[in-house]
C-alpha cells in the first residue's frame, strides 16, 4: 500500500517457469516459508555469491546499456521464454526489504497500477500463449511450524486446496483486486461496515486493515490493546474466549475464530499474541477500504480471475483445506500435472 518504489524499467529475458509441454494449464509455484534466524544468514551468504559486485553509477548519455547480474535466491517457478519487462528498485522505504531477501515483488494487480505502463506479468504470460486464462490463486500455508507457505497456482485453482464450492464475487474497481463487503460483524454484538464498503485482496498485506474507528471498536469488543502503528495485542488467556469476526461477501459468511486471527508468536521466549486487525486509513481517492490480507486468505483461499471480453473480473472464495488433513493432496496434483 505504500508509493510504488522508484522504478527503472529494464528488459530481460527470463527463463522462470516450466510449462508443461501437454497443455497442462496450472502451473504450480510453492511457497517457502523463511525462519526469521535463516533470513539473516540467508542475507549474508547472499553478499557473497555474486563474484563480483558491479560498478554502479549513473550512465552518461550515450552509454552503453549497464547490465547487472541478478543472482536468484529462490527461483520463484518453470516457465521458459518468457519475456517480461522488469522495473528495478533504485530505493527502497524499509528495512524490510533488506532483511526479507526476497527476488522482488510480483505484481498480480490489474495493469492500471503499473508503473509507466509496463505490461504485468500476468498479460504477458497470456498473451504469449504460456498461460491460457489470466487466473491465480494463492493457498497460503499458516501453521508457522511448517517448512511449506503454500503455493501460487497460475491460469487456475485447484480444488485439493480449498472446500468447494466458490463463492463468487465480482471485481467493483479493477485496479487493486477489489470488491464489495456487504457488512462485518464481531460475535452476536457489533457490527462494522454496516452499510457494506470496500475491500481488496491482497496478499502483499500480512493482516486484515479497516478505517482506524472501526478497528478500534472491534479491538474495544475483543479486549485488545493498542501497540504501535495502527497495530494491537490481546492476552493469550483470552484467546478461547473471543467471538469469531465475520465478513459477509457475496451474500456468504466467511467467519474467523481467534485462531485464525490472533497470530502466536515467542519473543525471547514470551508467547505473544498480535491481533489479527490493524487500523490503516487509505485516503481518498484509492480509499477508504479495508485490506484482506494474508490473515484472512490464510483462512480463505482466493482464486483471482481477470476474466475476458465476455466475463467480468470477479474473486472467488472458499475455505482452505489444510494439508495435514487432506492425503489426496499430492496424489491428486501429480495425477494431473505428470513430471
Ligand atoms: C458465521 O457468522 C455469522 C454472522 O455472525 C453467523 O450467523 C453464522 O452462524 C456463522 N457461521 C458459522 C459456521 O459459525
Amino acid at each position: 500500500m505504500s508509493p510504488p518504489p522508484l522504478l527503472q524499467p529494464l528488459l530481460l529475458l527470463l527463463p522462470l517457469l516450466n510449462v508443461e509441454p501437454s497443455g497442462a494449464t496450472l502451473i504450480r509455484i510453492p511457497l517457502h516459508r523463511v525462519q526469521p534466524g535463516r533470513r539473516i544468514l540467508n542475507l549474508l551468504r547472499g553478499w557473497r555469491e555474486p563474484a563480483e559486485l558491479p560498478k554502479l553509477g549513473a550512465p552518461s548519455p550515450g552509454d552503453k546499456p549497464i547490465f547487472v547480474p541478478l543472482s536468484n535466491y529462490r527461483d520463484i517457478g518453470g516457465i521458459k521464454g518468457a519475456s517480461v519487462i522488469f522495473g528495478e528498485a533504485l530505493w527502497e522505504p524499509s528495512l524490510v526489504f533488506a532483511f526479507a531477501h526476497f527476488d522482488g515483488i510480483l505484481g498480480l494487480g490489474f495493469p492500471i497500477l503499473s508503473v509507466e505502463g509496463v505490461r504485468p506479468p500476468m498479460d504477458v504470460l497470456v498473451e504469449q500463449g504460456l498461460l491460457d486464462k489470466p487466473v491465480f490463486s494463492f493457498y497460503l500455508n499458516r501453521d508457522p511450524e511448517e517448512p511449506d507457505g503454500g503455493e501460487l497456482v497460475l491460469g487456475g485453482s485447484d480444488p485439493a486446496h480449498y472446500i468447494p464450492p466458490l463463492t463468487f464475487v465480482p471485481v467493483t474497481v479493477p485496479a487493486y483486486w477489489q470488491i464489495h463487503m456487504e457488512r462485518v460483524k464481531v460475535g452476536p454484538g457489533l457490527t462494522l461496515c454496516a452499510k457494506g464498503c470496500a475491500a481488496i485482496l491482497d496478499t502483499g498485506t500480512s493482516l486484515i486493515t479497516g478505517p482506524t474507528e472501526e478497528i478500534r471498536a472491534l479491538h474495544a469488543a475483543i479486549g485488545g490493546i493498542p501497540l504501535l502503528a495502527g497495530e494491537y495485542i490481546i492476552l493469550c488467556s483470552e484467546i478461547p474466549k473471543l467471538p469469531a469476526v465475520s465478513f459477509l461477501l457475496g451474500g456468504v459468511w466467511f467467519n474467523l475464530t481467534a485462531h485464525d486471527y490472533v497470530i502466536q508468536t515467542t519473543r525471547n521466549g514470551v508467547r505473544l499474541c498480535l491481533s489479527g486487525f490493524q487500523a490503516l486509513d487509505v485516503p481518498p481517492p484509492a480509499g477508504p477500504f479495508w485490506i484482506l490480507g494474508d490473515v484472512f486468505l490464510g483462512t480463505y483461499v482466493a482464486v483471482f480471475d481477470r476474466g475476458d471480453m465476455k466475463s467480468s473480473a470477479r474473486v472467488g472464495l472458499a475455505r482452505a483445506r489444510t494439508r495435514g488433513a487432506d492425503l489426496g493432496w499430492g496424489e491428486t496434483a501429480q495425477a494431473q500435472f505428470p513430471g
